[in-house]
This record gives C-alpha cells, sequence and structure tokens, in this order.
C-alpha cells in the first residue's frame, strides 16, 4: 500500500509526511467544512446564536460525544482542550497543607505544571511514582499502590501517556484509589477514537480529554468528565457569569460553557468528527493504523542501537508508538521549544514532522499513524533515519 486510499480525505499539505497526529490531529475536509459553517452561522446573526441557539447545539453536541465515549450528556462539560479541562479539575479539588498529590513519571509537562501550581498555592506536595520499565500492569498498579499514603487525595495518571505512548491499567488504578477513598483525575487526550473509551464504568472522578487528535474534530476541541459527585463544587479559573444566556434551567456546565465571548465552532464540529469515523468504522480505523504503527516499529527496532521504549510488544499500541534512539555524539537532551536536532533534520531536509525528544535521560522517536498515511510514508522515514548523522 504505497498511498492511503483514505488520504483523499484529507487537505494536507503534500510536501509534508505528517507522522505526529498524536500531537496535533488534523482534521478531515468534512470537518473542516462543518466547523466553517458553524462559524458562518454565527457570524450571521450573533444575537440569535449565542442567545438562543448556542446552548442547545451545545447540549446536542453533547449527547453525541457522551454516546461515542457511554456516558451522559448531563456528566460532560465541552471545553477547548485537555488542559483546560485539567485546570478545572484541579481547581474543584479542595486541597490542604501536606496533602499528596500522586502523578506518575510519563505524566505530561503542562499537567505536572497545572499541579504544581495547585500545590503552591495549598501547601500541598506532588509525589511521583516510578513506574516500571518496560511497564507492565501489576507492576504499574503496584508502584502507585506503593507510593500511597495517609494524605494521598488526588492521583492524577494518563489513559495513554504522552512520552512513552503507553496505555496504563486506569480501571485498575481508580478501583485501587477508591478503595483508599482517593480522588482519581485521568488524563486522557489520546483515549478518544484510540481505545474504547467507557467513561461511566471507569470509576474515576474527572476524566480530562481533547477531541483533536484521534477523533479528529478541529483545534481547540475537548471535554471535561466529572462524576456527578462533584458537580455542585465544580470551579473553573476563569470565572465567567456563570448562568444560562437562553434562560433555560441552570446547570453545572453554565460555569464552563460561557467563558467570555468566542466561537465554539470547534466544539459544534465533534459531532461531524464522530460522524466521519463512525462512518469509516472505528475498528477499520484502528486495524488501519495499528498495522501501520506495527510496521513501523518492527523496522526501527531493526535499526542498530534503537530499542523498545517501555512498551514490551506490539499488542500494547494502537496508533502509536515509541522507541529509543541511541544517543549521538552531539545529542543533548531537547525540551519545549528546543527540538532535538534530529527532529529538525527530519522535517527541513525530508518534509518528515515526527517527534523526538528526551524522557528520563532517555532519547526517544514517537510516531502516529492515522488514516491518512501508508507504508510509503514510513519507508520514508526509515531511509530518512538511515542516512542521518545525528543517529551516529
Ligand atoms: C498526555 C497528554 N495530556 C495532555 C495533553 C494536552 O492536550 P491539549 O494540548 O489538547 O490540551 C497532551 C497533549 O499532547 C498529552 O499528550
Amino acid at each position: 500500500m504505497m498511498t492511503s486510499p483514505y488520504a483523499v480525505l484529507w487537505d494536507l499539505d503534500p510536501r509534508t509526511i505528517y507522522l505526529n497526529h498524536g500531537s496535533f490531529g488534523p482534521s478531515p475536509i468534512e470537518v473542516r467544512a462543518d466547523r466553517e459553517q458553524w462559524s458562518a452561522k454565527l457570524e450571521r446573526q450573533p444575537m440569535k446564536f449565542f442567545c438562543q441557539q448556542m446552548e442547545e447545539l451545545l447540549h446536542r453536541t453533547a449527547e453525541d460525544l457522551a454516546k461515542f465515549v457511554h456516558t451522559k450528556a448531563a456528566r460532560l462539560a465541552l471545553v477547548d482542550n485537555a488542559t483546560i479541562a485539567m485546570n478545572i479539575a484541579a481547581e474543584s479539588i479542595a486541597l490542604q497543607p501536606d496533602d499528596e498529590v500522586l502523578l506518575t513519571d510519563h505524566e505530561y509537562g503542562a499537567v505536572r505544571n497545572v499541579w504544581n501550581r495547585r500545590c503552591q498555592q495549598t501547601g500541598a506536595k506532588i509525589v511521583t511514582a516510578q513506574l516500571p520499565f518496560p511497564l507492565n500492569d501489576q507492576g504499574v498498579v503496584d508502584e502507585i499502590a506503593a507510593a500511597l499514603t495517609d494524605r494521598t487525595r488526588v492521583i492524577v495518571v494518563s489513559h495513554v501517556t504522552s512520552p512513552t505512548a503507553s496505555i496504563l491499567p486506569v480501571e485498575r488504578i481508580c478501583q485501587l484509589a477508591k478503595q483508599r477513598g482517593i480522588l482519581t483525575v485521568i488524563d486522557g487526550p489520546h483515549a478518544v477514537a484510540m481505545l474504547d473509551l467507557r467513561l461511566d464504568d471507569l470509576g474515576c472522578d474527572f476524566y480530562c480529554a481533547s477531541c483533536h487528535k484521534w477523533l479528529c474534530a478541529s483545534f481547540g476541541s475537548g471535554f471535561l468528565w466529572a462524576h456527578p459527585r462533584h458537580h455542585h463544587k465544580l470551579q473553573c479559573p476563569i470565572v465567567s457569569w456563570g448562568g444560562s444566556m437562553s434562560g433555560r434551567s441552570a446547570c453545572w456546565q453554565d460555569r464552563i460553557n460561557w467563558l467570555g465571548t468566542r466561537d465554539p465552532a470547534a466544539l459544534l464540529s465533534i459531532s461531524s468528527a464522530i460522524r466521519f469515523l463512525e462512518g469509516i468504522t472505528l475498528s477499520r480505523f484502528r486495524e488501519y493504523a495499528h498495522e501501520l504503527i506495527c510496521y513501523a516499529r518492527r523496522e526501527l527496532l531493526a535499526i542498530d542501537g534503537v530499542g523498545p521504549l517501555c512498551t514490551a510488544s506490539e499488542d500494547d499500541v494502537v496508533s502509536m508508538c515509541a522507541v529509543e534512539l541511541p544517543q549521538s555524539a552531539d545529542w543533548q537532551p531537547g525540551y519545549h521549544g528546543c527540538p532535538d536536532p534530529l527532529q529538525l533534520e527530519l522535517r527541513d531536509d525530508h518534509g518528515i514532522e515526527a517527534m523526538v525528544a528526551a524522557w528520563k535521560g532517555r532519547r526517544f522517536l514517537r510516531l502516529s499513524t492515522h488514516l491518512y498515511n501508508s507504508t510509503d510514508d514510513i519507508e520514508k522515514l526509515l531511509s530518512a533515519l538511515q542516512g542521518s548523522q545525528h543517529l551516529k
């Protein structure tokens, strides 16, 4: 398969081989058109749109999303992204001095920042569980259990981790937390569409997600899921009117739906993204992306000095994988805003967008595959890596 039969459904720059859907997932042409028609509707009659229609439209979108992630619309608030959802969850959990918030060593940097600030504000402290290497479900649960103390109030954990592209056993972690009376906040932007997400069965307190990754909704679309026992105390760090615009009865989402004037078109396009992926079928998407990522992983692991990062086998990945790279002579751990020279070489000399970064002193390459990718993309990546000075 040299080109993807699905690539025509996107309008990607033909000069770029895009292997970083996990960071920023472009939406298909029909989802973009849907977002644009919502924006056009708003521009034609802003009073009618904001004051009469928007709440009902957001509610209908939440209903579509609720079906997709197996929950009820009453438990969902639509927000721009997982970062905003995480900020709301953090603000809504009361912490006392000396309380502990448990994160793992695989958490996303910005999420760690959110909880660092929350701990600074409250006098609570962050504790980091070191997960086993390579990962295995029982080992993950055991390390988290070992890091709990009488002061642990919250566990914050990724469903699918960012640097190591690994799926964590969040259901078991939630069970463990519940037995100990500890709250759970799941960071789940990669899980939406990549996994069969059943939010009401997970047993968590809060779930934070973005729809602009694997679901392919427009950029600026995500959600916060909150268990009903938390709805009355939810606090949004952005304070606005906090009431209904259209005069319907109050609900907890009012504190989140209106964060001052802004275009909700990206949120409203979530329904169209769901229709798009369900039209192709989720199983087809997952099988297609999985086959490609396994091919990439196998070929990468055959390169001298490249090894698996955390995930032990192909069965542990769906559409995103990370492999460990050798540390070349010129290598220094890159950081946000200062990419690895190999990432820049792939981008500038080969038109390939993939993520090369550092995690705990290890250098890694993270690849994502979606319906628009093909074996041709992987082969071009492999050939670029074979000739690279930055791997030697
Ligand atoms: C695990 C994880 N959490 C949170 C985020 C933040 O997502 P967003 O930028 O959509 O808010 C990301 C983004 O890549 C992520 O990978």
